[in-house]
């Protein structure tokens, strides 16, 4: 049985702009069906990623496919592809119905089909009873959904999606994710989605790839990117973490900075330099010399057993953030700062000054090699 060619396979794939190297030997595979996320910070080369997709920009080397074709040189219309931007750029002086149709007269399909196709984007996006209406006369979430209307009439097989909810407030935003997640399930084609916003890539993508100065740093399910992030820059970028600086000291067990001992997960080595990421919310704290931790104890409490399991570290509060919610505390670790965000706090915040002791499951860290 022959395989199912995947969406797209960027192989190699470098971009130039003069001096600049904005797309730096990226190899990289999106399914067919898949919701993907490129996710970085601004100027990583996600833009000029999915232009070269799209055959706005050509690679300076390297190859690229989509559904097993080679398309490197190809010019967009001639990709299965296309491509909603930030700046949706409806035309002002066409209606709801004109801008979506418009795509459709320039490549001359005939009327009755354009009636349809335009009728079910329209019902895909929930515009209906808008159609009439000009773009100045509509929300800027309904705007949005026009342009996506005006890219699905196509019938595209890969969707281009450029920091597409960028100009919306966040509860529109949270909104449009919801919808934009559901949309692409009803539809089935392969979504590509930028954002430099790590929650939503989080929140609506099957799988994530993670971008840093033209690099495609890691590429994963939301679980792997934000539990075992593979190199500090991801660790950081994805959510809140503690990178602790820490060396190998033998088999299993890692020195940090302050020079205590911890179990971890490392077959690097002795002497190897690594970091630790350790989450804020997977730390658990335990105030010291408390009625809650009795060291004669011959019968451990359950957390003291669960604390045992993982590894422990002394400290010092030196800041209490309540939010309500959550209270975030601040514990001087030997030389480090170690953030440590307890939910649904239900007692009094413990106060600064408190000695306390940190915890965590064996597996709540990441250590990291870069
Ligand atoms: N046409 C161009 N000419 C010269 N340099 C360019 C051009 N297009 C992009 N660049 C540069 O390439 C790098 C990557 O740009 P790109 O637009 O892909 O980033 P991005 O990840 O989309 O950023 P943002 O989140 O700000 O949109 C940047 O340094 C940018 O200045
Ligand atoms: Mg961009």
């Amino acid at each position: 049985m022959v395989e199912p060619a995947p969406a797209v396979e960027i192989d190699g794939v470098t971009k130039r702009f003069g001096e600049v190297v904005a797309v730096d030997d990226v190899t990289l595979t999106i399914n067919d069906g898949e919701f993907f996320a490129l996710l970085g910070p601004s100027g990583c080369g996600k833009t000029t990623t999915l232009r070269m997709i799209a055959g706005l920009d050509l690679p300076s080397e390297g190859s690229l496919r989509i559904f097993g074709e080679e398309v490197g040189m190809a010019p967009p219309d001639r990709r299965p592809v296309n491509t909603v931007f930030q700046a949706y750029a409806l035309f002002p002086h066409m209606t709801v119905r004109q801008n979506i149709e418009f795509g459709l007269r320039m490549r001359r399909v005939n009327k009755t089909e354009r009636a349809e196709r335009v009728k079910q984007a329209i019902a895909m996006v929930r515009l209906a009873g808008m159609e009439e209406r000009s773009p100045a006369q509509l929300s800027g979430g309904q705007q949005q959904r026009v342009a996506l209307a005006r890219a699905l009439v196509n019938q595209p097989k890969v969707l281009l999606l450029d920091e597409p909810l960028g100009a919306l407030d966040l509860k529109l935003r949270q909104e449009m994710q919801q919808e934009l997640k559901a949309l692409q399930q009803e539809v089935g084609i392969t979504f590509i989605f930028v954002t430099h916003d790590q929650e939503e890539a989080l929140a609506m993508s099957e799988r994530i790839g993670v971008m840093s100065q033209g690099h495609l740093l890691q590429v994963g399910n939301p679980r792997e990117i934000y539990d075992h992030p593979t190199t500090r820059f991801v660790a950081d970028f994805i959510g809140r973490t503690n990178l602790i600086e820490a060396e190998v000291e033998s088999a299993g067990i890692l020195r940090l900075q302050n020079g205590q001992l911890i179990p971890a997960e490392i077959t690097a080595p002795v002497g190897t330099t690594v970091a630790v990421s350790l989450r804020p919310e997977r730390i658990r704290l335990h105030p010291r010399n408390s009625t809650t931790r009795d060291s004669t104890s011959s019968h451990p409490t359950p957390s003291e057993a669960s604390l045992n399991d993982g590894a422990s570290l002394d400290g010092a509060i030196t800041d209490v953030t309540y939010l309500g919610h959550a209270v975030v505390y601040l514990v001087a670790v030997g030389p480090a700062n170690v953030e440590v965000r307890c939910e649904g706090e239900q007692s009094d915040p413990l106060v600064a000054g408190t000695e306390v002791t940190l915890g965590w499951d064996h597996g709540a860290i990441a250590v990291i090699q870069d």
